[in-house]
């Protein structure tokens, strides 16, 4: 496995396989790597003949009250797993040769990344798409592997890579989660014995809601509602948002009909967690 630390090594480690003709999957992290990130790095193994990891904490996608400074940096530990999942490239650029001095252009998706997510953290996805185009500028890689986990993340760098004809095909992974339904995340690990305890119940709410919308006569006011009296019951939490969206627009759904998800995020102190669940009618 090649470490590398610059734009331009990464670019021309990558051009050579793919010279050869070697195909590329590109899996971008903000480290603190887990068995999700993994799940993401052997989808991209079993299909490509090299994989790239990214590990990049990205200051651009933190708003000023966030976590930035807090951001576990186990690269050894990451770049052990990354060894042992056979990546090929591990690229680990620094904020300055990130953003070098004189930058100054951004990636916004209208209408995508203002809401949800994006309401609670402005300028968050501004952020997200800025790097990954920069990264996929960099990598070009074949494709681009992504967890679902962050659904709205999906959706918007989906759509930036279609305005933006970046050519790199986008790959949406599944969920990982514990046993007990917590999806898996590295701010996992900020929620105290209590918070951990009460956290599940965040999934079994969506799930709850996501069959509440099978019932006859239910609409998308009446399992929201339900999702928000289940939500709100989670001892020691507070409901940032519920929504119900269209998958491709991310517009709230009108009717229950088509392609839809549940989002939502919560709260535990100051840690803010995200889920999501399809909503098969
Ligand atoms: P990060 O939070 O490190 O996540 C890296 C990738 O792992 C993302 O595509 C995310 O959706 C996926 N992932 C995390 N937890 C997951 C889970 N439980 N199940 C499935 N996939 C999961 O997302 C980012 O970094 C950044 O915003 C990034 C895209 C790297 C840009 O900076």
């Amino acid at each position: 496995m090649k470490i590398v630390r610059s734009p331009g090594a990464i670019s021309s480690l990558v051009a050579a396989w793919r010279r050869r003709g070697e195909t590329v999957g590109f899996v971008p992290t903000m480290g603190a790597l887990h068995s999700a990130h993994m799940s993401l790095v052997r989808r991209a193994r079993a299909s490509h003949d090299r994989v790239v990891v990214s590990v990049f904490v990205n200051p651009l996608q933190f708003g000023p009250k966030e976590d930035l400074t807090k951001y576990p940096r186990p690269f050894a530990k990451d770049a052990r797993l990354c060894r042992l999942e056979k990546v090929d490239g591990l690229y680990q650029p620094t904020v300055g040769a990130m953003y070098p001095p004189g930058a100054r252009t951004f990636i916004d998706v209208k209408g995508l990344s203002n809401r949800y997510c994006g309401a609670s953290r402005p300028g968050h996805f501004r952020g997200v798409t800025t790097v990954v185009a920069k990264l996929l500028g960099q990598v070009r890689p074949n494709t681009l592997f992504l967890g679902q986990k962050d659904f709205q993340q999906l959706v918007i760098v989906e759509r930036m890579v279609r305005d933006l004809d970046l050519g790199v095909k986008v790959v949406g992974c599944p969920i990982v989660r514990e046993k007990d339904g917590l999806a898996l995340s590295s701010r996992n690990m900020y929620l105290s014995p209590a918070q951990r305890e009460a956290a599940p119940l965040f999934n079994a709410s969506l799930r709850k809601a996501a069959t509440e919308a099978k019932r006859r006569g239910a609409t998308p006011a009446s399992v929201l509602a339900f999702a928000r009296r289940e939500l709100r019951k989670i001892p020691g939490s507070r409901l940032d948002y519920v929504a119900l969206a269209e998958v491709i627009s991310l517009e709230p759904a009108q009717r229950l009909k088509g392609r839809l998800r549940l989002l939502s995020a919560v709260k535990f102190g100051n840690t803010r967690l995200i889920d999501n669940i399809p909503i098969l009618l």
